[in-house]
């Protein structure tokens, strides 16, 4: 069990519509390495559906409502935490939103609110959960990035990706800052995931047909397939684990060959 007894928060632990996202697989199966798992979503029921999954397979899951762009309610969140279960071993940031346009596409409220779910957060979830870490002199803080951070993805999806770039600066800063104090901070970098959010999301990038946007953006992989939110889930359970305990301030690429194609 690679996470026995650990602590272990997971932002964006819901989906956003039946099925498996990302934070969902990732929540599953900490779990199933033995950790105790708190499912956070702004949507208190797709926290509870994480939580119960866990739950029926005999795992321990709090599941938490909060918005992680409102400093109070991460500040209550690792309160509760900290009152429930002791200290908080790993962080997982898995929540990400977009808003698919330019400067004139988009509006500046638009901007902000991306900026502050995917950005503002990682600054409000290290304030609350770095003091517990440092204290033990343990921890692992992990983000759920995206390709779109490093590369151009086909259509103006600005706000995404320039949040999904301050994510992958912001983890490798923090890492550094605390190489020497045995905590540990890396970014998954994730690439075409077939998740229900992609029918909300990018999806009518491609085609208004759903099938056929999901057969399209699966023809720019190497590997001929998106890859799905398990796949994501592995590589952050390898992250988190000891197993990863030399490793700090990079990036785990998740893509099926995607960035290597257009490197
Ligand atoms: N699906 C992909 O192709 C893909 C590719 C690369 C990276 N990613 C990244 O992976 C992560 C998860 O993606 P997914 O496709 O599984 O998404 P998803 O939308 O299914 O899951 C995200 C969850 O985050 C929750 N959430 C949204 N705003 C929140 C907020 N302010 N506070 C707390 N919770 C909030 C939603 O309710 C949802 O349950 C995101 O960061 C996304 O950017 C996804």
């Amino acid at each position: 069990m690679k996470l026995e007894n650990r602590v272990v928060v997971v932002t964006g632990a819901g989906s956003v519509a039946p099925g498996w996202g990302i934070g969902k697989a990732c929540s599953v199966n900490y779990a199933r390495a033995g950790a105790r798992v708190v499912a956070v979503d702004i949507s208190a029921e797709a926290a509870r559906e994480t939580a119960a999954i866990i739950e029926s397979e005999g795992g321990q899951c709090m599941a938490l409502a909060a918005d992680v762009s409102d400093p109070h309610a991460v500040s209550a969140m690792a309160e509760e935490i900290r009152a429930a279960w002791g200290s908080i071993d790993v962080l997982h940031h898995n929540v990400g939103i977009g808003k698919v346009g330019g400067p004139t596409d988009i509006t500046f409220d638009d901007w902000q609110r991306v900026q502050s779910v995917n950005v503002d957060s990682l600054f409000h979830l290290s304030r609350a959960v770095l003091p517990d870490m440092r204290r033990q002199n343990r921890g692992v803080i992990l983000a759920t990035s995206s390709v779109a951070g490093i590369r151009y993805v086909g259509y103006p999806h600005l706000a995404y990706s320039v949040t999904k770039a301050a994510t992958i600066h912001f983890i490798k800063m923090l890492a550094l800052e605390h190489a020497g104090l045995g905590i540990r901070c890396n970014t998954i970098i994730a690439g075409l995931i077939d998740t229900p959010r992609i029918a909300q999301t990018v999806a009518k990038q491609f085609s208004d047909d759903l099938d056929a946007a999901r057969a399209a953006r699966a023809r720019q992989v190497p590997m001929g397939k998106m890859g799905d939110a398990w796949d994501v889930a592995n590589a952050a359970l390898f992250l988190a684990s000891d197993e990863a305990r030399y490793i700090t301030g990079t990036e785990l690429v998740v893509d099926g060959g995607l960035t290597a194609k257009y490197a």
